[in-house]
């Protein structure tokens, strides 16, 4: 920091381009989540300066337009739409993100085409997509992509292997100069934010940490279910069976998990029992979590849903207006930046008085 600058100055200027790209005040983005990041959280987001972010999940086209207008009725502030790149209206979800002149869309959930994002492109969108690794993030910089976020394992919901702290110093001081990167995962407090900053980032992502906002509708008891919750809380969907691959998915431990254990085991017995054959086992056990988040989230079904949260779970202490955890989030890298300040100032002071010649009795 300058002498001359405030620490909202130097947040500011480290947090330049990601405020650029987004167009907000403040660089933090709300990750789309399926079922809680609809039109209130998303506009209540991007009214507090942040960059709200539309979850399309399983929405097909007309939904995906009904909410986007939805959204753009509640503010007139820039907000993003999550695509998932497996949709298989992919093609027609992007038309409505194009005719309804969305300004931002975020790919997900697997590597984009070069002809998705040139299509988006074109249609005058900024397009960000997830980089789970270097090679991917080089491959996505040269198919011109507008910006990436980087997401470790700490996160709530779909996640890769490595952790947040990893893939930063991996690819930040690479990537973060030729676009502007977002680091997301496990993020809970301002002081985290200024450090991926200070590391290169432009940006943060951030969604547990918004689950339990006034604004959102997520059901009362998933929103209690939040706020109980340590970090340790929140783990990875286990794995019985090499043969038969589960995608991990970071969320609550409730019975939900440990029927999923009891069903893989079940599956694999009778798949070994010559009942049934790979891809019917394979399938059943995919399909036990269909529809759990909507239950979790809407139904308020916190035994059998699924609560996916990351580990920054363990920060959420309270139900709290989405402008108020914005603010908290801003004014803690503030004050980590002025005790900073201080801390440069003591040992000057402590020099001064080794060298100040000793009173004279
Ligand atoms: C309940 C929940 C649902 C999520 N759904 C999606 C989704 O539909 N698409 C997506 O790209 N990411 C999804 N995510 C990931 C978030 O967008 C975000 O990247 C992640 O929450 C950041 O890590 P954090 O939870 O540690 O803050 C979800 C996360 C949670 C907690």
């Amino acid at each position: 920091m300058t002498t001359t600058e405030t620490p909202r100055q130097h947040l500011d200027r480290l947090w330049a381009r990601g405020r650029a790209l987004l167009g907000t005040d403040t660089a933090i983005m709300g990750g789309a989540m399926s079922w809680v990041s609809e039109r209130h959280l998303v506009s209540a987001i991007s009214n507090a300066g942040g960059f709200g972010v539309l979850a399309c999940g399983s929405m097909g086209p007309d939904l995906l337009a009904a909410e986007i207008e939805a959204t753009q009725a509640l503010t007139a502030r820039p907000f993003g739409v999550n695509l998932i790149t497996m949709h298989p209206d992919l093609d027609a979800l992007m038309d409505v993100c194009r005719g309804l002149q969305v300004g931002h869309v975020v790919l997900a959930g697997g590597l984009p085409s070069g002809t998705a994002i040139r299509r988006l492109k074109d249609g005058g969108a900024r397009v960000l997509c997830f980089a789970p690794a270097m090679a991917l993030a080089r491959k996505l910089v040269k198919l011109g992509v507008d910006g990436l976020i980087i997401e470790g394992a700490e996160a709530g919901g779909h996640i890769g292997p490595v952790s947040t702290s990893v893939l930063a110093q991996e690819i930040l001081p690479e990537v973060g100069a030729a676009v502007p990167v977002f680091v997301a995962g496990g993020i809970g407090r301002g002081e985290a934010i200024l450090s991926y900053l200070e590391m290169g980032a432009s940006g943060v992502q951030l969604g547990t940490h918004f689950v339990c906002a006034t604004e959102s509708i997520a059901h009362p008891n998933f929103k209690a279910a939040f706020i109980k919750a340590n970090a340790r809380d929140a783990v990875p969907t286990v794995q019985v069976d090499p043969r038969f691959p589960v995608i991990p998915v970071r969320a609550l431990r409730n019975k939900g998990t440990e029927a999923f254990m009891e069903t893989q085991r079940a599956v694999i017995a009778r798949f070994q029992a010559g009942e049934i054959d790979q891809k019917s086992a394979q399938l059943e056990i995919e399909h036990f979590w269909a529809g759990a988040l909507r239950r979790a989230v809407i139904d308020g079904d916190i035994e059998s849903g699924s609560l996916m949260a990351g580990q920054s779970v363990g920060l959420v202490k309270e139900e709290q207006p989405t402008q108020v955890i914005i603010d908290t989030l801003i004014a803690q890298a503030e004050a980590a930046l002025t005790a900073r300040g201080q801390a440069t100032a003591a040992p000057a002071a402590a020099t001064d008085r080794a060298v100040a010649p000793e009173p004279v009795p």
